[in-house]
């Protein structure tokens, strides 16, 4: 079987690149993972506001001491010898490298153009073979114009594209007025692919405690139908990749992104939950559906499922919807 998929601009042996995830801080756990047959991994997130941390607490530390005497300086720390968020994730992207054969994603969360640009040159220089953006705007500012919001995505991703050579994967949130125009953007811009959907962890309310919680609900098979939706849009109207993302546990669940057009495919929980062996369990899956179908190549049914594809195209669109709720059964008991 020939499980190939072109990603970022790489060829990689199948679609399975394991999601940001605390596998990728273990070098054991990314070693088993490619053992499992990962053909890539994309690593944890290094957030800006934790670098930013790093460099205040390093900051106050010599100006919060008056020491008076020029000797006495020299019991002040060096930076060197208080490994950072931003030394640790360096070190990693160099360990992950040195361990493993498959391509390694290095993965940032910036809140500020300097935090994005900086960060981005510091872990191509560590060697990351591609660099994903976790970008995480919650447009909480009810006076800013959806325009304004989309033109950060683009300004970060045009900025970064002239500094780092490392293709760029945007992990998109599905929170955009028109997700297939925003995508188009990001395309002509010069994103080499986008991840289709980031999983956004909203707080809840404690009603005893009058106070909010936050919890980290896994995701659920039903996640992935919203991304498997847009790439099934998106399929053959873009040049970038598209990964799929949320809610892929199963050999079935991936085999469906791919049919929607999805260039890779994207598991976390389903890892978290079921070791790094599961992705075996998942890529025999495809194979012995393949076999039984009668197909070679993931590229023969790669997008046959997709909008451009189906017979009928509404499908996809509002109709759909009519059609789901016109076939609704009532259960037995229930008033309407
Ligand atoms: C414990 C945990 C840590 C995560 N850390 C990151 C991260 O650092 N960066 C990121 O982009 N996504 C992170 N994610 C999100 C996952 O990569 C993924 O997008 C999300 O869990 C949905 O995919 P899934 O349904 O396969 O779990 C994390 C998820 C979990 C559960």
């Amino acid at each position: 079987m020939d499980l190939t998929s072109q990603w970022l601009g790489m060829t990689l042996k199948n679609p399975f690149v394991p999601s940001a995830s605390p596998l990728s801080r273990s070098l054991d756990a990314c070693r088993r993972l490619e053992d499992a047959g990962a053909a890539a991994v994309v690593m944890y997130s290094l957030f800006e506001e934790a670098v930013r941390a790093d460099d205040e607490r390093m900051g106050i530390v010599p100006s919060h001491q008056d020491t008076g005497h020029a000797e006495a300086d020299s019991y002040l720390p060096f930076r060197e010898d208080f490994p950072g968020e931003l030394d640790l994730y360096l070190e990693q992207v160099a360990a992950l490298k040195a361990t493993l054969g498959i391509p390694v994603i290095a993965s940032l969360n910036g809140i500020t153009a300097n935090g994005w640009i900086r960060h981005a040159k510091e872990v191509e220089d560590a060697g990351a073979d591609g660099l994903e953006l976790n970008t995480y705007y919650i447009a909480g500012n009810i006076w800013e114009e959806p325009t304004q919001v989309e033109q950060r995505y683009l300004t970060v991703l045009q900025e970064l594209r002239e500094q780092v050579s490392i293709p760029i994967n945007m992990k998109l949130s599905p929170f955009f007025s028109a997700i297939g125009s925003m995508v188009r953007k990001l395309d002509q811009t010069g994103v080499a692919g986008v991840s289709l959907f980031n999983r956004f962890y909203q707080p809840d309310i404690d009603i005893d405690g009058l106070r909010l919680q936050h919890t980290l609900t896994p995701s659920r098979p039903s996640d992935a139908l919203l991304a498997m939706h847009w790439i099934a849009m998106l399929h053959g109207r873009v040049g970038c990749s598209i990964g799929a993302t949320g809610g892929i546990y199963s050999a079935e669940d991936a085999i469906k992104v791919l049919l929607a057009g999805a260039d890779v495919v994207h598991q976390c929980h389903a890892l978290l939950q079921k070791g790094p062996e599961h992705l075996e369990a998942m890529i025999n899956g495809i194979g012995e559906w393949m076999e039984q179908m009668g197909f070679e190549a993931l590229d023969d049914f790669r997008g046959r499922m997709s909008q451009a594809s189906v017979q009928d195209p509404s499908a996809y669109e509002r109709l759909n919807y009519i059609r789901a709720i016109a076939a609704r059964k009532k259960p037995d008991g229930v008033w309407r």
